[in-house]
């Protein structure tokens, strides 16, 4: 180091001589660019001060040069030694590290065939697996997975970096029931009671926080689980579920409300649609008994105390790891998509996405996966936004009780609201809860924009979600083209959305938005009026009960509340008031209305008649 410093200043010296510039115009210019090093440009300012005091003595300047500024390049060199020798030894360190994929394949063949069949050939297995020295001296020591977004995000920054902004267009745990949103009370309690959902429903926030949004929601745990930092907990930026939470109650694992008015509702389930960090360790389906660590049965509040959950959405619930192909892991909807009736919506859809399923388990319990042909996002965003069933229930037939032993507490139909009815009271016999003042039986909808978006105008025109809420991007900077991955309102990007690619050429932005806000209007319309007929419904059922009419007419009754409400409820939930499909949303909403007024009238012509019989009598 003694001797190279020096020989290195001079050498740099003069090769800076040779194109008529000195250690101290280059430390001036690296002065105005450096500014941070204060330390180091405190040096570089005596070197400037000497340039001018010296410039009569060339001599002098020399020596002066020399003995300041080979100082201060001593240190740079040094710097940079230090840095050029520290990446050398990570480089090293990762080299030694770095597996050879062939020792992995001699176990592991499925993941070969993935791994070698795309744009991730060259892409080492220690990027997303940890622990392989002892996993290769022993393979019953599972190795690591890396979950977190940041593993893909190393190497694709620009999809990292947008899956993880936040849009602030809504305050967080905006009550859908408040009088402005998508399901304003009275009704909203009264035709839901005593579902969990009556607790806390809120619309939507960004991607980045739905599974600390699951977790904290007053429906979900009991409250046991609070933001760490009260309050100040909805600015802070997506990361770890358990930096932002506290356990109130760490000295147990009950499942039940610790808060005046809260509900202990989530299940294992639930958390199918927020997080893959436990892709492993559940088998498909959720099936119990099978060995797996988690599954239906589990508790979900000790499921949440592993903190083996932390990361909402993870980069591989649509992109295959090894493959880097477009995929689907949801469960329930592979196996909507498999099931010998194939009658769900992408069957009959001519153009329909092909899948290659493939049972990936090697733990001694199945694990599917489905690769797509290409990208599909109304596939890979329906793992979620779907309508699905997640609770034990009671079976419309038997009566009897449906428990998570039962493989529909984890069902997808994938039909359109219009075939809801039929499919899970005469195909699947299932019903969710019973409503509190009617005793009808009752469904509670999931946000099946997926279901919604298919034969609508936009999907016959090719139109797929992400074109409207994640659409293509040139960074400003590179000039790099990319699929944006914040998940947002079109408002936020109308101009890559609605106004793109030869779409609705001539309209400003304020067209589009009049055009979306006006569907919506329209149809928010329709649900308060669909609302309205339920509760007048509900009412006279009780009055029908009151005055002591058959059981069969009440039955009867209750049937039409139940199908006015699936017609009604599927829009609550759904998250476009009617956009995805303003025909489908009012053809439903009407037809809710029709099916309430059909029961009214059922429950008044059996008053009729019982007030004519008893005056018969008299
Ligand atoms: C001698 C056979 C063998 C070799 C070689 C081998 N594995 Fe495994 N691997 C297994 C077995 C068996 C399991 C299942 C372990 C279990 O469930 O207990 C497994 C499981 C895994 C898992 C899943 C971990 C989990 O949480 O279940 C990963 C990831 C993995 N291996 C990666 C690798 C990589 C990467 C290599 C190469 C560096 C490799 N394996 C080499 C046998 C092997
Ligand atoms: C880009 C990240 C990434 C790379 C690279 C990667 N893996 Fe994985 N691997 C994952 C993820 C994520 C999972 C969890 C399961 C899944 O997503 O399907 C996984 C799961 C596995 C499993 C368990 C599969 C099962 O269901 O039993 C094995 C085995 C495995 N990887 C082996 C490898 C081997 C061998 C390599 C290198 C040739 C490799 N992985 C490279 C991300 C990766
Ligand atoms: C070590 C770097 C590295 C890591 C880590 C990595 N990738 Fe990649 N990825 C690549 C490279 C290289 C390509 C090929 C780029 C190309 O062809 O344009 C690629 C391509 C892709 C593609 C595009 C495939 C296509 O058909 O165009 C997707 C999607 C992808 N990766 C997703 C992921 C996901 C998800 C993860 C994390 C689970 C991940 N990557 C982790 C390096 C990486
Ligand atoms: C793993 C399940 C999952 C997948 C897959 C998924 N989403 Fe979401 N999405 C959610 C959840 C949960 C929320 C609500 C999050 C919250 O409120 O904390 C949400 C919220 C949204 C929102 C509302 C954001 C806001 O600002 O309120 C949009 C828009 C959205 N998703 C679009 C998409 C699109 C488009 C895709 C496919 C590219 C997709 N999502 C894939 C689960 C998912
Ligand atoms: C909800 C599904 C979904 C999730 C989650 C997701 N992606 Fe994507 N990704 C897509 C879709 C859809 C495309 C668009 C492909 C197309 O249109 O060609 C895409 C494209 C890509 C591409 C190809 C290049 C490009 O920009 O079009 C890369 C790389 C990628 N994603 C990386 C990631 C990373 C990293 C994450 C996690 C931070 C992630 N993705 C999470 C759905 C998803
Ligand atoms: C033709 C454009 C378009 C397509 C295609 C589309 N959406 Fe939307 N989506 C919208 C508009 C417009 C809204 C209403 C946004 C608003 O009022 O701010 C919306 C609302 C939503 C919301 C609620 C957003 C919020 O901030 O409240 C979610 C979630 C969503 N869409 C998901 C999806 C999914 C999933 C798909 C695909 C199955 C899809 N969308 C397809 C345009 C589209």
């Amino acid at each position: 180091m003694i001797i190279i410093v020096p020989f290195l200043s001079m050498l740099i010296g003069n090769i800076l001589k040779m194109f008529n510039l000195s250690f101290c115009s280059v430390s001036g210019a690296l002065h105005k660019l450096y500014i941070p090093f204060r330390t180091l440009t405190s040096h570089l300012r005596i070197c400037r001060y000497s340039w001018t005091t010296h410039k009569h003595s060339l001599i002098l300047q020399e020596v002066y040069m020399f003995k300041k500024c080979a100082f201060i390049l001593g240190v740079l060199a040094g710097l940079m030694l230090l840095v050029s020798a520290q990446s050398a030894e990570a480089a090293q360190k990762a080299a030694v590290k770095k597996v050879d994929p062939k020792t992995c394949y001699e176990c592991h063949d499925v993941v070969q065939g993935l791994h070698q069949s795309g744009k991730h050939k060259g892409v080492n297995c220690i990027s997303c697996h940890g622990g392989l020295d002892e996993h290769l001296k022993d393979s019953s020591k599972r190795p690591e997975v890396f979950t977190s977004w940041d593993a893909c995000g190393a190497c694709h920054k620009e999809q990292h970096g947008s899956f993880l902004e936040v849009s602030k267009h809504r305050p967080a745990r905006d009550e859908k029931s408040q009088l402005t949103n998508r399901a304003p009370n009275p009704f909203w309690d009264k035709l839901m009671a005593p579902h969990g959902f009556t607790k806390e429903h809120a619309l939507t926030r960004s991607h980045g926080f739905m599974l600390l949004d699951q977790v904290i929601v007053d429906r979900a745990a009991g409250g046991r689980f609070q933001p760490k930092n009260g309050w100040m907990y909805v600015n802070e930026k997506p990361g770890k579920l358990w930096d932002s939470i506290v356990d109130t109650h760490p000295e147990s694992s009950d499942h039940k409300p610790f808060m005046r008015q809260t509900a202990a509702a989530v299940n294992p389930v639930c958390f199918q649609c927020k997080t893959q960090d436990h892709i492993l360790d559940w088998a498909y389906l959720g099936d119990p008994n099978v060995g797996a660590p988690f599954s239906r049965k589990s508790n979900p509040t000790a499921m949440i105390q592993t903190k083996k959950l932390q990361h909402g959405l993870n980069c591989y619930t649509c992109h295959d790891p090894h493959a880097a192909k477009p995929r689907i892991v949801r469960d329930a909807l592979i196996q909507a998509l498999t099931r010998p009736e194939a009658d769900t919506l992408w069957h009959k859809d001519p153009n329909r996405t092909k899948i290659e399923v493939i049972d990936m388990g090697m733990r001694g319990y199945t694990r599917k996966i489905a690769i797509l042909e290409k990208y599909d996002a109304t596939l890979q965003c329906g793992q979620c936004h779907v309508e699905y069933n997640c609770n034990p229930g009671t079976d419309a037939k038997t009566g009897e009780k449906v428990t998570f032993d039962d493989e529909r507490t984890n069902h997808f139909p994938f039909k359109d609201v219009l075939q809801l009815y039929d499919h899970y009271v005469n195909q699947i016999a299932f019903i969710d809860f019973k409503n509190a003042f009617s005793g009808a039986p009752l469904w509670k909808a999931q946000h099946p924009e997926a279901e919604t978006h298919y034969n609508s105008k936009h999907a016959k025109a090719g139109v797929s979600c992400d074109g409207c809420h994640t659409p293509k991007m040139i960074n400003k900077k590179t000039g790099k083209k990319y699929t944006s991955h914040f998940a947002v309102t079109p408002r936020e990007h109308i101009k890559e959305s609605c106004l793109s690619g030869g779409c609705h050429t001539g309209w400003t932005e304020k067209d589009a938005i009049y055009s979306i806000d006006s569907v919506k209007a329209y149809t928010k319309g329709k649900m308060r009026k669909a609302e309205f007929w339920l509760s007048q419904l509900i009412d006279k059922i009780v009055e029908g009960k009151d005055k002591g009419l058959s059981e069969d007419v009440i039955k009867q009754a209750q049937q039409q509340q139940l199908k006015a409400h699936i017609l009604w409820e599927y829009w609550v939930a759904e998250n476009s008031d009617g956009f995805h499909n303003p025909e489908l949303a009012r053809e439903s909403l009407t037809k809710s209305v029709d099916e309430s007024q059909l029961g009214i009238k059922i429950i008044n012509d059996a008053i009729a008649e019982m007030k004519k019989a008893q005056a018969a009598a008299k």
